[in-house]
């Protein structure tokens, strides 16, 4: 199961690949999860107050709908120019929709703390306050079959989908 996730994130030909690797050898070395979960964090909601039906609709099916303040508007417009090339899948649309969910990005993109300029492979899960925050996440957690890599954000944050990630609300499936 690791090998086939980790080999359908190599598979496609991107830029960047280096320091993707890079990352990733950073989550490798990483040691399993030791601490207790506790309610430091603050309750924050990362989706924004109203959410884009057509956001919803069309960029919620095959995974959940990132948090727009994860990304910077200039990444998210270099997503939303290669829908047809999308992560080694194509998620094209219609211009029109294309326009709209691109437009509204440009205006909610980029709020949360340190969100990176431009994150290798335009990941939010290689961006640098990403891999910081999941560093006590091993390479032998995101292998699960229960979670299958970082990208699956609700299998762990089970309050993903509202935009709330604290720590109270993280459980790692075993
Ligand atoms: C046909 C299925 C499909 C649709 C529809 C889709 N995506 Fe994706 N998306 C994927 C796949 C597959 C990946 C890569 C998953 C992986 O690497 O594990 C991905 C990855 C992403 C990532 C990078 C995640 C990371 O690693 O940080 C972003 C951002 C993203 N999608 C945004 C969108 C947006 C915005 C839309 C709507 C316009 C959308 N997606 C619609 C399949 C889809
Ligand atoms: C393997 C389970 C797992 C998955 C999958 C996962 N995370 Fe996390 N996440 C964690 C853990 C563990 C922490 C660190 C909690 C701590 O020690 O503070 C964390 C922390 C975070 C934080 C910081 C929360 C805070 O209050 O500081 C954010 C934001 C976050 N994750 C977003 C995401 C997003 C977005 C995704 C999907 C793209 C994702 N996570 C996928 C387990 C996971």
């Amino acid at each position: 199961m690791f090998m086939k996730y980790f080999l359908a994130r190599t598979q496609p030909s991107r830029p960047q690949r280096d320091s993707w690797q890079l990352a990733w050898s950073g989550l490798l070395l990483a040691v399993s999860l030791t601490g207790t979960p506790g309610a430091q964090a603050g309750e924050k909601n990362m989706q924004p107050a109203t959410m884009l039906q057509s956001y919803q609709k069309e960029c919620a099916g095959c995974h959940l709908a990132f948090a727009p303040s994860m990304l910077t508007p200039a990444t998210w417009s270099w997503v939303m120019q290669r829908l047809d090339k999308h992560y080694g899948t194509d998620a094209s649309l219609d211009a029109a929709t294309t326009t709209e969910i691109s437009t509204w990005l440009q205006k909610s993109g980029g709020t949360y703390k340190r969100v990176d300029a431009h994150p290798p492979n335009n990941r939010i899960t290689e961006s640098a306050w990403f891999v910081s925050k999941h560093r006590k996440v091993s390479a032998g957690v995101w292998a699960r079959a229960s979670i299958n890599g970082p990208v699956n954000c609700a299998a762990c944050h089970t309050q993903a989908e509202q935009g709330n990630y604290s720590e109270r609300n993280i459980r790692i499936p075993k």
